[in-house]
């Protein structure tokens, strides 16, 4: 029995980042002496094992054969007879599909090492199409490589075009969609994830609304404006994808894409007041129209959520940077409006709100004067 290091963990030390997961491929042995060495079964489809002391996990080596359509149906064979070639080639890209001895001897068998000097993310063989989850992977690591220099080949390319044509990316399930988009939307060049699933045609399936020329530039230059703040939640950047569409469309999509509910809420809130602020005129702002503003997006119970909200939408309205100062202006004295302090002067119920209102406009008002004369 012999244990290699595999995948990212070889391809990060070769690329000279930091090594997260170590995951780990075992020839020439069988589940039972797996468990008789104390490792401990993990996996209930494929026969993956933790180390007993290190944790880490060991694989036995295995193939793959698609069955069905989508994600589903995989016939897994996995015996002592496996080779850790068979299991490389099962891989999808060459770059991670790169074995390591315990002595530090590379085995590169598809000349992963090479597509790791030409920057290239290149499929490992035809096995590639039996899995449509990989064209989102290749476009999450051109995502998270594009800095390097990595891009997609030709090839892997054109196979993934064949793919989409074919219907692959149909039958994906948005649960594992999600998970994808939600990496990539943190990878250190995002808009990559992006330009990959346009170009292969995966766009058009997945988020077809923002795909059309005079819509997806205006998409990715609201995400990197917003992935260039720093610790920009998953909201603000599903947010930011979603702006140039309309409230009902954006809302959809969200929904079609399983995205949670703070995501959903924020790309709903962003794209209802695109049409808002747009219709300000930044030169003779309303007191009341900003309070109704502040009232929409709750800004009372969700201060935090407002400021993302403000965050978004300076990225994707840049021409309005005018009203949105006005907004976060309008917000900051509406908060300062104390409602204990009207309590104890004898407001309760109905009055005690209505009190809280008319100070919020009269400090909204106040704080604006000034524009407006
Ligand atoms: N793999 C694959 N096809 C998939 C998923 C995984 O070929 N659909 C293989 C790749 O060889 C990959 C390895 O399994 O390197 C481990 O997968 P995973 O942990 O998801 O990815 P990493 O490459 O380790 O990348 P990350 O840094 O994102 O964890």
């Amino acid at each position: 029995m012999q244990a290699y290091l595999v995948g990212g963990a070889v391809r990060d030390e070769l690329l000279g980042l930091e090594v997260k997961d170590r995951d780990w491929v075992v020839v020439g042995a069988t589940p039972k002496e797996m468990l008789a060495n104390g490792f401990k079964q993990v996996g209930a489809d494929f026969p993956v094992f933790l180390h007993p002391r290190t944790r880490e996990e060991y694989a036995l080596a295995r193939t793959e054969r698609k069955q069905g359509r989508g994600y589903h149906g995989f016939t897994v064979y996995s015996a002592p007879d496996v080779t850790l070639e068979q299991d490389l080639r099962r891989r999808d890209l060459t770059i991670n599909a790169i074995a390591k001895t315990e002595d530090g001897d590379l085995v590169d068998p598809f000349h992963g090492r090479d597509d790791i000097k030409v920057r290239k993310l290149r499929h490992v063989s035809e096995a590639f199409s039996e899995d449509p989850l990989r064209i989102l992977r290749t476009a999450r690591f051109a995502a998270r490589f594009r800095p390097l220099g990595f891009t997609v080949c030709e090839q892997t390319m054109a196979l993934m075009q064949d793919m989409v044509a074919t219907g692959e990316v149909d039958h994906l399930v948005p649960e594992r969609v999600w998970q994808e988009f939600q990496r990539a939307l943190h990878e250190k060049a995002p808009e990559a994830f992006f330009d990959v699933l346009r170009d292969c045609g995966a766009l058009s399936v997945l988020v077809p609304e923002i795909t059309p020329p005079a819509v997806f530039p205006l998409a990715m230059k609201a995400l990197r404006c917003v992935d260039k703040q720093t610790n920009t939640a998953t909201e603000e950047r599903l947010a930011a994808l979603l702006s140039p569409l309309d409230e009902s469309v954006a809302l959809e999509r969200a929904k079609a894409l399983k995205v949670p509910n703070d995501c959903q809420n924020l790309a709903r809130l962003v794209t209802a007041f695109t049409p808002e602020i747009r219709s300000i005129d930044p030169q003779q702002p309303d007191a009341g129209t900003l309070l109704e503003l502040l009232d929409q997006a709750d800004l009372w119970r969700r201060p935090e959520r407002f400021l993302q909200l403000l965050s978004v939408l300076e990225c994707a309205l840049t021409d309005e940077s005018q009203t949105i100062d006005l907004l976060r202006t309008a917000s900051k004295v509406a908060t300062g409006v104390d409602p204990k302090a009207l309590l104890a002067k004898g407001f309760k119920g109905k009055e005690l709100g209505s009190a809280i209102r008319t100070e919020r406009l009269k400090r909204i008002g106040d704080a604006i004067a000034p524009i407006n004369h």
